[in-house]
């Protein structure tokens, strides 16, 4: 392109004006940050001290079976703690892409398939992956046992909060083991650490500040396109309806008509596995390691339902941060954001495998609409 051209001509001029309507919806997509909630069934959620531990054994290689992997190896910091391999390679290749843990601290459920109902329980499920970092507990915790300043914390801590085991729960057929309560100490250390990491201000929160405080200076920063693309998202395009609210997601399951199948003869189910998953898992909510003992916070897991439906559902990510956590969906099948654009523009209504309501319907979207689309969902990201 001419680049001489920009400035004659009113290229990409802004006349995009928002109705009553929109403003609301679009000022409820803030304000940020947010206060991240309490790490469920965590006693030690919110403890500086534990955070800072968490945060070291993140970097560390003690908790994966051979010794080689860390949290980091996959979660990359400045990849929004992501990677950009497709789906993550461990111990063995895994059919998920890695999720990043900005801003972790707001969800509910946990993994793509949200088969975890806490932070801490999420993070047990990589360190005994045999995918993943295939760690044995009782290895584990003789090295954890060897690091002094882990130690002294736990002997800290748990002189404070004695109610690391339920022991009305643990009396069932597997009870828990010194050295198992040692690692899900540990665990409970990451979940407070990886409640803390926020991600930051973007160019979409400042402009939807101005609008709130009717500051018409400050909105002119906003780029034409992603205003464009900003109105599609709230209503011909539809995006909305799933990606909610301050994190642009409403924290639930959809299908979006990906394809399932990870191999031959294979599939990956999302939600209706993930729903198994919670269930048969030692360390969910209900299980002798929940350390809170906050009815309210089990309520999910208790009345969770599996059915039909959650077959080939996966949890609507957040869309803070995509220009960093490349390439995208559960599966890392899409590399790019105009890539994503274009498979819901062009979706299958066929594809969805979904018996309720069609929430997914291909959309009449010409190219430079798409390109507005992409603008806007660059801007939620720093
Ligand atoms: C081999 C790469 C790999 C390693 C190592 C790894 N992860 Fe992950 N992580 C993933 C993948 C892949 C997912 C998505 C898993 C799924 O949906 O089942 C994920 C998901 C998560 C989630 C859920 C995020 C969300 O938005 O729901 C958390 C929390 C997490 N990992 C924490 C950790 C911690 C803590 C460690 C270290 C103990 C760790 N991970 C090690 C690849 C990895
Ligand atoms: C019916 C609910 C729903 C609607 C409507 C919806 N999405 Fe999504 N979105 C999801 C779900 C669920 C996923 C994850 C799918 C997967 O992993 O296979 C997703 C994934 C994404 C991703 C990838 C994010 C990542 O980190 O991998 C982007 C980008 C995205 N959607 C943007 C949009 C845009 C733009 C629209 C409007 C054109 C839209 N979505 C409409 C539910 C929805």
């Amino acid at each position: 392109m001419c680049l001489l051209l920009v400035g004659v001509l009113p290229v990409g001029a802004d006349t995009t004006s928002f109705t009553d309507r929109e403003i609301a919806a679009f000022l409820a997509q803030g304000p940020w940050p947010q206060t991240p909630l309490a790490d469920p069934g965590n006693e030690y959620s919110g403890n500086p001290l534990a955070e800072t531990l968490g945060k070291a054994l993140f970097n560390s290689t003690l908790l994966s079976g051979d010794e080689t992997l860390s949290c980091a190896s996959c979660h990359v910091e400045h990849l929004g703690f992501a990677e950009p391999k497709p789906v993550a390679i461990g111990v063995a290749t895994h059919v998920r892409n890695t999720q990043g843990l900005l801003d972790v601290g707001l969800q509910r459920w946990f993994g793509w398939d949200g088969g975890a109902d806490s932070l801490w329980s999420a993070t047990l499920r990589p360190m005994l992956s045999e995918v993943e970092m295939a760690a044995d507990i009782d290895v584990v915790a003789r090295r954890l046992q060897t690091v002094p300043q882990f130690m002294s914390a736990v002997a800290e801590l748990s002189g404070l909060q004695k109610a690391v085991i339920n022991e009305r729960r643990a009396a069932d057929n597997d009870p828990p083991t010194e050295n198992e309560r040692l690692v899900v100490i540990a665990a409970k250390f990451l979940g407070a650490y990886m409640r803390t990491l926020a991600s930051p201000r973007t160019p979409f929160d400042d402009y939807r500040d101005a609008v709130f405080n009717d500051d018409t200076e400050a909105q002119k920063h906003y780029p034409a396109a992603a205003k464009r693309g900003l109105k599609l998202f709230l209503g011909e395009a539809n995006c909305q309806l799933c990606h909610f609210g301050p994190r642009f997601s409403n924290g639930e399951f959809h299908d979006t008509g990906r394809p399932f199948f990870t191999g031959v003869g294979e599939v990956d189910p999302g939600r209706y596995a993930g729903i198994q998953r919670l269930r048969a898992d030692r360390y969910n909510l209900l299980g002798p390691y929940n350390g809170t003992h906050a009815e309210h916070e089990t309520r999910k897991t208790r009345t969770v339902k599996l059915g039909q439906a959650n077959f080939g559902q996966w949890r609507t990510p957040s869309l803070r941060n995509l220009t960093r956590t490349a390439p995208y969906m559960h599966d890392g099948s899409i590399a790019t954001l105009r890539g994503v654009v274009d498979a819901y523009a062009d979706i299958d209504p066929d594809r969805l495998h979904n018996d309720g309501e069609a929430l997914l319907q291909p959309l009449d979207l010409t190219d430079n609409q798409r390109n507005d689309l992409v603008e806007f969902l660059r801007t939620l990201s720093r």
